[in-house]
């Protein structure tokens, strides 16, 4: 039987990705051992699917510490025991410095709910709105050290409707995330892959 990978999932809100990679599992569709879900904020409905899902969890809230730099000392400290393979980043609002990236070097996830490099940061469904874009999408990538830049594993579109909002572009732009984040991760964490410039290539994949 194949060993499972070990993975840390980093949450700040609601969950709704967590939810799905921790389904995944279950389902054995996706073979990773969840070994602990960090929250930076306390409280959140993240931790509490978490929970009840019978995975360890640990709150390590920021504004508990004087610097970004003590904070992720705090989080590499919890971190550490549970030696995860990947770092995935389901909804966590804080930026991960060079130190950090250093520790889990291309070993750390994120999901963006645009097309990059287009709409990054915050609130991607809101600024692809107001541009009046007509087509947006979910990217699945490498964290660097910049806000949403890191290389792409993934990208989904979905066409934008004239009477279009917020609320019903972040419900079309979920359903692509819950679907595809397990689904790279699977391909990323199981076949490994090769970062050519900006380019990633899963290996095997044509
Ligand atoms: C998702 O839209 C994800 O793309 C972004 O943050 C949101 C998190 O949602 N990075 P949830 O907490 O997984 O429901």
């Amino acid at each position: 039987m194949s060993e499972k990978i070990v993975i840390a999932i980093l949450v700040s809100g609601d969950g709704s990705n967590l939810q799905a990679i921790i389904e995944s599992c279950q389902a054995k569709t996706l073979p990773c051992d969840i070994a602990v879900v960090i929250s930076n904020r306390p409280r959140v409905r993240a931790l509490e699917r978490a929970e009840a899902a019978g995975i360890k969890t640990v709150c390590i809230p920021h504004q508990d510490y004087a610097t970004r730099a003590d904070f992720e000392e705090a989080l590499l400290s919890a971190l550490a025991p549970f030696s995860p393979a990947w770092i995935v980043l389901a909804g966590f609002d804080r930026i991960l410095s060079s130190k950090f990236l250093h520790t889990y070097h291309q070993r750390v996830l994120n999901i963006h709910p645009a097309l990059l490099p287009a709409f990054p940061g915050l609130h991607a469904a809101r600024q692809v709105l107001d541009y009046g874009a007509k087509v947006t999408g979910v990217t699945v990538h490498i964290v660097d050290e910049g806000t949403d830049t890191g290389p792409i594993i993934l990208q989904e579109s979905v066409v934008i409707a004239n009477n279009e909002t917020e609320e019903s572009l972040l419900k079309k732009l979920h359903e692509i995330e819950h679907r595809i984040y397990p689904e790279a991760m699977k391909r990323v964490l199981t076949k490994g892959f090769e970062i050519d410039g900006r380019t990633v290539r899963i290996i095997g994949d044509e």
